[in-house]
């Protein structure tokens, strides 16, 4: 039986392992609605607490040192590893017994694919290798990418250490918005992201001598651009060297792009794990991996080894460290009575997705006494990305949390998605490191077999293209159809995305970049967001939206402390504006401001500051983007209407109607909407009758958060390819003429329809005409 498609939330959505991922977690939703405010006294009898605050260790945290019981386990990290010792784990690493070959393979070839287990040194060993070989020589750096942000300053930070150079010297690192080189770096990590905007600036790459794509098995959307980049830049650059390292899985593939260039394997030993799975379907993955989890702690001494558990994303991590808290601090409490800690103190639950402070991270790495067990609880960037020592039992949910583009409705959203067999394999393979060990796949091996793919879709074929391809055009890659896709995108998707950057105003209608289009493309932001930004420079109002567009790129600002809530739930209410979370955030950054940028004054009103000074550095360097392209920096000081009508020009395919009592529908799909909890709108008795909104989540109902209240008009006035008027009841009404945000709710239209037909014909027509214009496509 073939399982093409079976597990594809999209394609085929009735498979019981689909059911399931959108059910979501019970659990979870039930801290969701605990967390909401409305709600809280019926959950509240439920649900205990949560030990979220303290076990994130956020030491900015207001109540520090003033918390009369401490849950926390005490992190008693061992003394830090001397430089000796890195040396000596260094000279262990399978990958240092090799060096010697790995670099005459290097030397030789102008493309080297390298493949070796996880954990067998390719990250942190081969840029320095290199480094040590010379390849530094005549002022060229050695560049090595990641897929993900995580990786980059965590393997950054331990070849610093290794090399024993503070970061930002010998060994720097790059993501988007925080740049720690100097100009004696010599070995720069950076996003895969990062050298893409990089090759933008300068097409030939010129300062590298030696560029590693590490992780390219994982098939991220920006590898596979760099790669089809590579294709054409290695024959201008012949000096230039290519080393692709991969997991196991892949490697063929990339060397028959490369013209089979070399493979060299790193050899390495790895134990055997004895893969056990579900008898019976789980129904909700996070209880049943808390329970799997407190099985395997409670039955087996601490020494015996470390669990590594894969979760889905952030909230879902949170919830099951929390709720694995809170059931050992029960459960011990009715075992031991008040001697309850010192038990607890048996164990350290760690949480790992990529908004993480780094600091936190970190942790995760320390070395513990080994009379403490660690509970590691991470998204798939445990697979390949970071290497967790001392692992035994690995507990995988068979689910990750992927962002899936739907062409039909043009819509990104992030969804819960079985895993593939490989990804599997990989999870399970964590756990037989440094002896043998065991992995419990918490679904059935039917589910395995039949609903699986057995590689897992690479990126480029599962999501919105608008930003890549404005990235393509800005680097004057006009032709598409003869990019070098490792794995072209399907059709549907160019096309949908294309379509968005036309209604966007970045292409015109010949399909070339428009100059919006070009400016679009000098931000590193999402095309909608570039679009806002730009169109408040016009609109009087970029001071404002600037500090927007840098708040939602940041995490949640809002800290709620277990046994403060109701406390922190009223600071959080003085800085809601009512119709719109955008303006919120810009209330929040404003009164810090004022404030002086203080700490102090975000503890006391429950702020993160952490998110707030990243958010002030990211405003910053974008501030840098917007002098260099000589925009106007003004401030619409106390007038908000023209940043709500800026943000109508971005958010075209982001706009809903009131349907009923707390609904929404979606303008462009007709899809039922609901405000998230954690909204500024949410349970307001009077709703906006049409918001525009940022994120999309899809759980067991579709959310939409962040959230602002506009007028249709405004929709129609700045996406007004996109939007007109169906009916009006008052014949009076002039166009443009209401500011208020009420007004047009009170009846004088009742109806905006979406000119989606028409356009979607425009659309067609001009990419037939470039298609069939070969020389421009
Ligand atoms: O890239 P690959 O999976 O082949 O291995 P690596 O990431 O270079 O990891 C090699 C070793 O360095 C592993 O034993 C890791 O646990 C260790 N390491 C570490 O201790 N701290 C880090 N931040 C990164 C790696
Ligand atoms: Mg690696």
């Amino acid at each position: 039986k073939s399982n093409k498609g079976i597990a594809d939330p999209i394609k085929n959505p009735e498979s019981d392992f689909c059911i399931n991922a959108r059910k979501g977690s019970k659990l979870v939703a039930l801290k969701r609605m605990y967390k909401d405010r409305k709600s809280k006294s019926q959950a509240v009898a439920e649900l205990k607490g949560s030990a979220l605050g303290t076990l994130l260790g956020v030491e900015n945290s207001p109540t520090k040192g003033q918390s009369k019981q401490n849950n926390e386990p005490k992190i008693e990290a061992e003394a830090e590893q001397s430089f000796e010792d890195i040396q000596k784990v260094r000279r262990s690493l399978p990958a240092y017994k090799v060096r010697h070959h790995l670099l005459k393979n290097i030397r030789d070839n102008q493309v080297t694919v390298i493949v070796g287990e996880t954990g067998s040194g390719k990250t942190t060993q081969l840029a320095q290798f290199l480094y040590e070989d010379g390849f530094t020589a005549n002022d060229k750096i050695i560049g090595c990418t990641q897929p993900r942000r995580v990786a980059a300053v965590s393997v950054a930070e331990r070849v610093a250490k290794e090399m024993d150079s503070p970061i930002g010297q010998k060994v720097g690192y790059s993501i988007r918005f925080e740049d720690q080189t100097t100009d004696s770096t010599k070995i720069k990590f950076m996003t895969d992201g990062i050298l893409l905007r990089e090759a933008m600036l300068d097409p030939l790459l010129e300062k590298y001598s030696c560029i590693i794509m590490d992780e390219a098995h994982e098939r991220s959307l920006n590898t596979d651009v760099l790669l089809g980049i590579f294709k054409t830049l290695l024959a201008r650059r012949r000096d230039l060297k290519l080393v692709v390292t991969s997991a196991t899985m892949n490697a063929d593939k990339f060397s028959r792009f490369f013209g089979n260039a070399p493979q060299y394997f790193i050899p390495g030993k790895t134990f055997p794990v004895e893969v056990i799975y579900s008898n019976h379907p789980v129904q909700d993955y996070v209880e049943a991996t808390v329970q799997k989890a407190l099985d395997i702690h409670l039955s087996t001494p601490v020494t015996d080894g470390d669990i590594l558990v894969f979760m889905t994303g952030q909230e879902d991590i949170e919830a099951t460290c929390s709720t694995i808290i809170e059931r050992l601090t029960e459960i011990y409490t009715k075992k031991y009575g008040a001697n309850y800690q010192t038990y607890l103190a048996d164990v350290q639950v760690l949480p790992i997705y990529s908004s993480l402070p780094a600091d936190v991270q970190g942790r995760i790495f320390q070395k513990q006494k080994d009379t403490v067990r660690k509970i590691v609880v991470a998204t798939n960037i445990a697979e390949t990305s970071l290497t967790v020592d001392g692992i035994k039992y690995v507990i995988d949910c068979g689910y990750s949390k992927l962002k899936v583009y739907n062409p039909k409705i043009g819509l990104d959203s992030l969804r819960i998605t079985p895993i593939s067999l490989a990804n599997a394999n990989q999870r399970s393979g964590r756990a037989g490191r440094t002896g043998p060990g065991i992995a419990y796949r918490l679904y059935t091996q039917d589910s395995a077999i039949e609903d699986m793919y057995p590689q897992a879709i690479p990126e480029i074929q599962r999501t919105n293209l608008a930003n890549t391809l404005l990235q393509l055009k800005s680097l004057n890659i006009d032709n598409l159809s003869k990019f070098p896709f490792i794995d072209p995108p399907p059709s549907g998707n160019l096309m949908a995305s294309l379509y968005d950057l036309w209604t966007l105003g970045a292409l015109d209608n010949f399909g070339n970049l428009t100059r919006l289009g070009k400016l679009m493309g000098a931000f590193p932001l999402q095309p909608f967001l570039s679009r806002v930004l730009i169109s408040a420079s016009k609109h009087g109002c970029s001071e404002e939206m600037l500090t927007i567009v840098s708040m939602l790129s940041v995490p949640s600002v809002f800290y709620r402390p277990k046994e403060r809530e109701e406390e922190s739930d009223q600071a959080r209410n003085r800085f809601l504006i009512p119709e719109s979370d955008h303006l919120t955030l810009l209330n929040v950054y404003g009164q810090w401001k004022a404030n002086k940028f203080s700490a102090h004054w975000c503890n006391s009103h429950f702020i993160q500051f952490r998110s707030l000074q990243r958010a002030r550095e990211i405003r910053q360097q974008l501030l840098y983007v917007i002098k260099r392209q000589n925009l106007p920096m003004e401030s619409s000081g106390a007038d908000w209407a023209p940043i709500r009508k800026c943000l109508c020009t971005g958010y075209t395919h982001q706009a809903a109607k009131l349907s009923g009592l707390g609904k929404y529908v979606h303008l462009k799909t007709g899809m039922d909407l609901k405000v998230h909890p954690t909204s500024a709108l949410f349970g307001l008795g009077d709703l906006p009758s049409y918001v525009v909104y940022h994120e999309l989540l899809m759980t067991t109902n579709e959310y939409i958060n962040v959230v602002t209240a506009v007028d249709p008009l405004w929709l129609m006035e700045y996406s007004g390819i996109f939007y007109h008027i169906k009916r009006r009841k008052e014949q009076s009404y002039r166009f443009g003429e209401t500011t208020s945000l009420r007004k047009a709710d009170n009846g004088d239209i009742d109806k905006i329809d979406i000119q989606i037909d028409k356009l979607k014909a425009v659309a067609q027509g001009v990419i037939n005409k470039l298609q069939s214009d070969k020389s421009k496509f």
